[in-house]
């Protein structure tokens, strides 16, 4: 498989998870998707990681998010793990783990990168819009556990510029002011974005998060 750009559909397929078999498209249904891959069970970056987005579960439900996770390790090593994370992370795993013993999703999602590491998958991240088309990729190195808060803050943007002509700039988190599209000519702008607006730059133009 060839690696999977933005804009693109995500791949469809099925899985066995530690919650059952699965259709990914037909499981994702009008949500947002948040597809993950960790390298190992019983790794203790992993199992922080996986500790983390239980925990954060209710915020990634809060933006109509469903969460699911994958390794190469079988279903049956999954629920052992999970019995230690929960422990551990003083958490309830409540998300599904995909076993993927023969690496065919993640050969699908190029989740492997042998030169990193022939066995194991590398941390990659996609977020999946209610279209089906892929809106963030992330990869991360396996001694790199990822930083949850960014992806609820990415998903913060992507949900806000899906529904309004602007973008967020550097750093930006959910209520502080946007950028207004450069498509958005100066004359639409009193009306599209009626709590006003800073001319910085004729190219630079800021406004109050419209739907706050
Ligand atoms: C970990 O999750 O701790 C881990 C997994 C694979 C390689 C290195 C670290």
């Amino acid at each position: 498989m060839a690696t999977i750009r933005l804009g693109d559909t995500a791949p469809d397929f099925t899985a066995q998870t530690t919650q059952g078999t699965l259709q990914f498209h037909e499981w994702l249904g009008a949500s947002w998707g948040v597809l993950f891959s960790h390298p190992a069970d019983f790794t203790p970056v992993c199992t922080t990681e996986l500790g983390t987005v239980a925990n954060y579960h209710p915020e990634f439900t809060k933006r109509n998010a469903k969460v699911i996770a994958l390794s190469v390790d079988g279903i049956d090593s999954h629920h052992e793990w999970i019995k230690d994370i929960n422990e551990t992370q003083n958490t309830t795993v409540d998300f599904p783990i995909i076993a993927d013993e023969s690496k065919e999703i993640a050969l699908l999602y190029d989740m492997m990168h042998p030169n990193a590491s022939e066995k194991a998958t590398v941390r990659s991240v996609f977020v999946i819009g209610p279209d089906k088309k892929v809106k963030l990729t992330l990869t991360y190195p396996a001694s790199t556990g990822r930083n949850f808060d960014e992806l609820l803050r990415v998903i913060d943007s992507l949900q806000l510029t899906a529904n309004y002509a602007v973008a967020t700039p550097a750093n930006w988190k959910d209520g502080e002011n946007v950028v207004i599209t450069p498509a958005v000519p100066d004359d639409e702008i009193a009306t599209r974005f009626p709590k006003g607006y800073d001319r910085v730059k004729p190219y630079l133009r800021m406004t109050p998060q419209p739907n706050k």
